[in-house]
């Protein structure tokens, strides 16, 4: 699907007319291609009084080929010119009580309007259950406000994000402190705005190259025919994973299409059947041994309201969005196919978070895969696998653009980015949370909607 509004508008003549009707602006989006500099400039580090996080930081920005610069220093460009940032980062772990939350204020509003276009805005915090006093605790919850206010102020495709990494941090909480800064100041979130990612305790692997973090990886992709699910394969896939991608049989030749791009295996197979499960192991067995990362993403729509709902709608969108998710999983752990180190990774949707009108069997299903989040993944810590889900909103597919139009474009503009996101962003997200250095980064459910205003 085209966005042939956002095309327009990014023409030097439709920029001006969308100015002067004020008209919604979608900026064109920085995403990823491999070998680009993490930032489009150099990024602005400051730190609450006795923050535990910008040293860290800085290296790994250091590191990762970011030139971090410090708020009194690094306010003017060489030529005598303010200036512009890449990123804005700041450590507010430091804050202990709502009084100090006024640092924040004192670090952003000078450098507010310093943000290059595509920029990247990074508050890090402590997590609220983890502070030592309810004052503490409140002043860390606030972060939250600036984060998603910024993320709807300052346009041009700037994102913003809140991070909270665990006290009881180890190697594993850094390296995966590292994965997700690379996520998010890079444009592989270019999509991804106003989301709270938390980095906790856990094993994590840094990769020999940060251009393939998924070396040597085996990817179970379901879903994999077309729309995210063919997305997620490439991006994989290039990523360095050998991707076993399934899909259901009538979907064969656009699936071996997929899998032959990429050089991965094409596996044709229907979630729902009852012998699926059995089938798939025995498959990952036979040719992998095992199976590191397995992204749920296959999924339907069966849409009508509640009243009009016959009981097969209901009963298929439970059973491909969540009750297979459950019986692979289970089968897949009983039989010891995800070694440590391993991923889950779910597809849920914005529609599982605020609810969606003539969609109850899809939101229960969608929100059914938060809670399988929620609860395996403390279950499955000591195995050293992350559960993890993502949460797409407007996505460009085929799925989308059987929606009327005035929907269609409601649905595409209502967020901090003016437009729709594209089966890659959704991918990029999933490749972030699969790979081996953020094994310490579990039960989280990140969004990638632009920062929709549904269920916001
Ligand atoms: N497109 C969006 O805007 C959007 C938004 C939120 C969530 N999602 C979710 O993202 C995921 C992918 O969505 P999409 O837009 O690419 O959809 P899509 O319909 O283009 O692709 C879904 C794929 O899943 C496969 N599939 C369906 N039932 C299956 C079964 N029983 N066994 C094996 N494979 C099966 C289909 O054949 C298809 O290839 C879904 O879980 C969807 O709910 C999409």
């Amino acid at each position: 699907m085209t966005d042939r509004y956002a095309s327009f508008v990014q023409s030097g003549a439709g920029r001006a007319l969308v100015k002067r009707l004020g008209l919604p602006d979608p900026p064109r989006l920085r995403r990823h291609t491999p070998g680009d500099p993490l930032l489009p400039g150099p990024a602005l580090v400051g730190a609450a009084d006795g923050g535990r996080l910008a040293e860290p930081v800085t290296k790994i920005l250091t590191f990762a080929g970011v030139e971090p610069r410090d708020p009194v220093a690094g306010t003017t460009a060489a030529d005598g010119t303010p200036q512009r940032y890449g990123a804005l980062v700041y450590d507010a772990s430091g804050i202990t009580d709502s009084t100090g939350l006024r640092q924040l204020y004192d670090f952003f509003h000078p450098h507010a309007r310093s943000v290059l276009p595509s920029g990247r805005v990074i508050v890090l915090g402590t997590p609220p259950t983890e502070c030592a006093t309810p004052r503490e605790a409140t002043a860390q919850r606030a972060l939250e406000g600036l984060t998603r206010s910024i993320g709807k102020e300052f346009g041009r495709g700037v994102t913003a994000q809140l991070v909270y990494v665990t006290r009881d941090g180890d190697a594993g909480t850094l390296t995966s402190l590292e994965s997700t800064l690379r996520f998010l100041l890079g444009g592989r979130s270019a999509y991804v705005s106003g989301q709270v990612v938390r980095v906790g305790a856990g094993t994590a692997t840094a990769p020999a190259d940060w251009n393939r973090p998924l070396d040597g990886q085996v990817v179970l992709v379901t879903g994999a025919a077309r729309g995210i699910g063919a997305a997620l394969a490439k991006v994989l896939a290039r990523d360095g994973a050998q991707v076993v991608a399934l899909d259901v049989p009538a979907a064969g030749d656009a699936l071996a299409a997929v899998a032959n791009e990429i050089g991965g295996t094409a596996v044709q197979l229907d979630l729902t059947t009852p012998d699926a499960p059995t089938r798939l192991a025995d498959h990952l067995a036979a040719r992998h041994g095992r199976v590191d990362v397995v992204v749920h993403n296959a999924g339907i729509t069966r849409d009508k309201t509640l009243g009009r709902m016959d009981a097969d709608r209901w009963d298929q969108v439970i059973d491909v969005n969540l009750s297979s998710q459950e019986r692979i999983n289970d089968v897949l752990l009983e039989r010891d196919l995800i070694p440590a180190g391993g991923r889950i990774v779910a597809v849920s949707s914005i529609a599982g978070i605020a609810g969606n009108r003539g969609q109850t069997n899809y939101a229960t299903s969608k929100a059914g895969v938060i809670g399988l989040v929620d609860s395996l993944a403390p279950v499955l810590r000591e195995r050293q696998v992350s559960v993890n889900a993502v949460a797409p909103g407007f996505i460009e597919t085929r799925l989308t653009a059987r929606i009327p139009l005035a929907l269609r474009e409601a649905g595409r503009r209502m967020n901090s980015m003016s437009q729709g996101g594209l089966p890659v962003d959704v991918a990029e997200a999933i490749g972030w949370l699969a790979w081996p250095a953020s094994g310490a980064v579990s039960g989280n459910v990140v969004r990638v909607c632009g920062q929709s205003l549904l269920g916001a």
